[in-house]
């Protein structure tokens, strides 16, 4: 796949040389001739370098600089600046409006050619360096309906504060995240399973990532039941999530209430599992069968946080202490009651954590997903992944 070069300059000559110049060389070129087509080439077509001019009428390059760096789907687009502003002034706000690399025009091309590749070659290597730093945590339910949806969007909008976090909703058909989130029927995955499998790519899967207004972004699928009968292999699955690791620090994956040969192969490539259990003799059963088999497919309890939720008041509860005396196994959260905030937030469309920051079940939360952040590192540090 040739890779994508975004050229923005006010002077069409100027483009037209350097345009040709590129697809000589093999690459896949894109042109914008004002700061406000630039930035919505750069964002819709996600050319893998810009190589911008500064002056330019609508808007300067300095700015168009800062804006694709400010926006996280742009911010890690290498950028050449490439103008005939020549004084040391010029450069240092260039460098420090955020490009990577500056030029003077007139420049031989063979050294514009050749800043090119070696920029390209050192941000294929980031990016190849930014998927084996970046964690998956997979959440799946003992059974179903006791929360774990709620508890992977609220720990991945945590997550997502402090790192870049995609949240991915794999279960097409039964998937409720985009309605959770006010995003309607989305269909991300869905769009992506109805290609060959040659065309799942890192691009192709950007393409389907929507941006919630928190700056979460989200691969989701539908709740409708034709969905259902996607072919779905554990193989797409697979690929669609180390993509996924090279777009963001964190991969959160919601796999349901079911361990399938799917589910089973995305817990087994993730860093961490997150059982969620609810505090009911029945719960508990199911949820030492599921440890048994998840132990018995190679995900041993240390890569397993267990949460218990308590969506209801009641005195029938199992304690806690018992829970984790039947499961043999510490809790690593337990969730409050919250019927009402819960309620509320899924109404809004927003997550927990950021639509009652104060709310008891939101610190909860919050504390889970730095404590997942904290073991899934040192899960991948000792390369047990
Ligand atoms: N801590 C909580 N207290 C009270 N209600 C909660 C709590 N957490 C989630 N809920 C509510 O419980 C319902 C089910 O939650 P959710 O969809 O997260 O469960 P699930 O386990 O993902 O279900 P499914 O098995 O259908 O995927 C939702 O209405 C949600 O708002
Ligand atoms: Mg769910």
């Amino acid at each position: 796949m040739s890779e994508r070069i975004l050229i923005v300059d006010d002077d069409v000559d100027s483009l037209k040389l350097i345009g040709l110049m590129l697809q000589r060389q093999g690459y896949e070129v894109l042109v914008a001739s004002t700061g406000q087509q630039a930035l919505a080439k750069a964002k819709n077509d996600r050319p893998d370098l810009i190589i911008l001019d500064i002056m330019m009428p609508d808007m300067d390059g300095y700015e168009v600089c800062r804006r694709l760096r400010h926006d996280p789907t742009t911010q890690p687009i290498p950028i050449i600046m490439f103008t005939a502003r020549a004084m040391v002034d010029d450069k240092v706000a260039g460098f420090e409006a955020g490009a990577d690399d500056y030029l003077t025009k007139p420049t031989h091309p063979a050294e514009l050619a050749s800043r090119i590749k070696a920029i390209l070659a050192r941000s294929a290597a980031q990016n190849r360096a930014a998927g084996s730093h970046a964690l998956t945590v997979g959440f799946i339910g003992a059974k179903g309906g006791l929360g774990t949806t709620t508890l992977a969007v609220n720990v991945a909008a945590a997550l997502g504060q402090n790192d870049p976090t995609i949240l991915t909703d794999f279960r097409p058909g039964v998937g409720t995240i985009g309605l959770s989130l006010g995003f309607g029927r989305s269909t991300g995955i869905a769009n992506l399973l109805s290609r060959p499998a040659s065309e799942i790519t890192p691009r192709a899967i950007e393409n389907e990532i929507a941006t919630h207004n928190s700056g979460l972004r989200l691969l989701l699928s539908s709740a409708r039941p034709k969905e259902t009968l996607l072919m779905i292999t554990p193989d797409s699955a697979s690929m669609i999530v180390r993509h996924l690791r090279t777009l963001a620090r964190n991969v959160v994956v919601d796999l349901g209430p079911s361990l399938t040969r799917l589910s089973a192969r995305i817990l087994q490539e993730a860093e961490l599992t997150v059982l969620t259990v609810e505090p009911t003799r029945i719960g508990l059963t199911m949820a030492n069968d599921l440890m048994h088999e998840l132990d018995q497919i190679g995900i041993s309890e240390s890569r397993i946080s267990i949460v218990l939720v308590n969506r209801a008041q009641s005195s029938l509860a199992v304690p806690w202490q018992e829970a984790e005396k039947i499961l043999n196994h510490p809790m690593t959260a337990i969730i409050s009651p919250a019927p009402e905030v819960a309620f509320q937030a899924a109404e809004a469309g927003v997550p927990i954590v950021l639509f009652q920051p104060n709310a008891i079940v939101a610190s909860q939360f919050t504390k889970l997903a730095e404590e997942i952040s904290t073991r899934s590192r040192v899960m991948a540090g000792t390369g047990n992944t």
